[in-house]
């Protein structure tokens, strides 16, 4: 069967350059490019669609015989505590429409990012194992680790091929984050390069996993295409990347602009932070569909400064 991809999503900071590595791979005219948000031009095919509103989800589906859904839509960490009830409606929401639709229109496969932000104070911060017990401390977290039990529940009862990652907080250059509580570190690449001071809301050593986002859009691809019999984990699946601290990726700019400078300022941001892992056991990634992340620190920070430097049109380094 031909793969008909439907992006949910699709510009927000994963979608924006997943899309494009989705197009690559099956071509501009089976990848369909839906957001909310309809003020950017998108090469290829976009349809303004509101996931909450399952008809016009229907719809979008039917009209393209979609045969997978990569939703990426959610209210994130930091931005759902403003309005903890809106957030799991439109997070949760969202989800039963994709899983309801994918399960009514036979739909073949569907990813469903979820997050480090499932766990809680309970968890170990070191390493992480996948297993460990869920107890997050935020709405956004919540409906992620809900939403992953309900994505295995619709696996186990409807046979709908579920597959999901716990994202760390991902690092590009192509896209900015929003609402999230690792959003530090986009902006922070954005201020050195434009030479200015950055204040950061977090702890300067308050250590979080992250990742690159050409690892980001890897990990989901080779999980959508992973054998079906491979997968022994339909709830979610943790991935690391690399562990860094604020202060780790002030000091790796500073090996390119020695001058940069940094002022901490934390607030509510950190609390979440806190009670999040700093590093994170993938090992059943790496044994069931052979994930391994490829970006150090540096190799990563050498990227996002050229990168970002031609975006601002720099050509001099600092
Ligand atoms: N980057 C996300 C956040 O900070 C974590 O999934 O909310």
């Amino acid at each position: 069967m031909q793969t008909r991809i439907l992006v949910i999503g699709a510009k927000g900071q994963l979608g924006t350059v997943l899309t494009v590595a989705l197009q690559k791979k099956y071509t501009l005219e089976h990848v369909i490019a839906s957001d909310i948000n309809e003020d950017k031009v998108y090469e290829g095919i976009f349809e303004a669609l509101d996931a909450t509103n399952k008809e016009q989800l229907t719809a979008v589906v039917q009209q393209y015989r979609i045969t997978q859904i990569y939703h990426l839509a959610a209210v994130l960490s930091a931005k759902g505590e403003e309005n903890p009830l809106f957030t799991w409606q439109l997070n949760m929401q969202t989800l039963f429409n994709v899983l309801e639709v994918a399960r009514e229109q036979r739909i073949e496969k569907v990813f469903f990012p979820s997050s480090i932000a499932v766990f809680g104070a309970a968890a170990p911060l070191i390493n992480t194992p996948v297993d460990a017990y869920l107890n997050p401390a935020t709405v956004y977290g919540i409906s992620k680790a809900a939403g992953e039990n309900w994505a295995q529940y619709y696996y186990l009862r409807y046979g709908v091929d579920v597959r999901s990652i716990r994202y760390p907080g991902i690092i590009g250059y192509q896209s900015l984050p929003g609402g999230g509580t690792t959003d530090y570190a986009v902006d922070i690449y954005h201020k050195a390069v434009l030479e200015e001071a950055f204040t950061c809301f977090l702890k300067s050593d308050q250590a979080l996993p992250m990742l690159f986002m050409e690892d980001a859009v890897r990990a989901a691809i080779e999980l959508m295409e992973a054998p079906k019999e491979q997968l022994t984990i339909r709830t979610a699946y943790n991935i690391a990347g690399i562990s860094i601290a604020p202060k780790d990726i002030e000091a790796s700019i500073r090996k390119e602009y020695p001058s940069f400078h940094v002022a901490y300022a934390p607030d509510f941001r950190q609390e979440i932070a806190a009670k999040w892992p700093s590093s994170i056991d993938d090992s059943v990634a790496a044994h069931d569909w052979g994930w391994q992340s490829s970006y150090t620190l540096d190799t990563m920070t050498k990227v996002m400064i050229e990168k970002l430097r031609a975006y601002y049109q720099l050509d001099v380094a600092g």
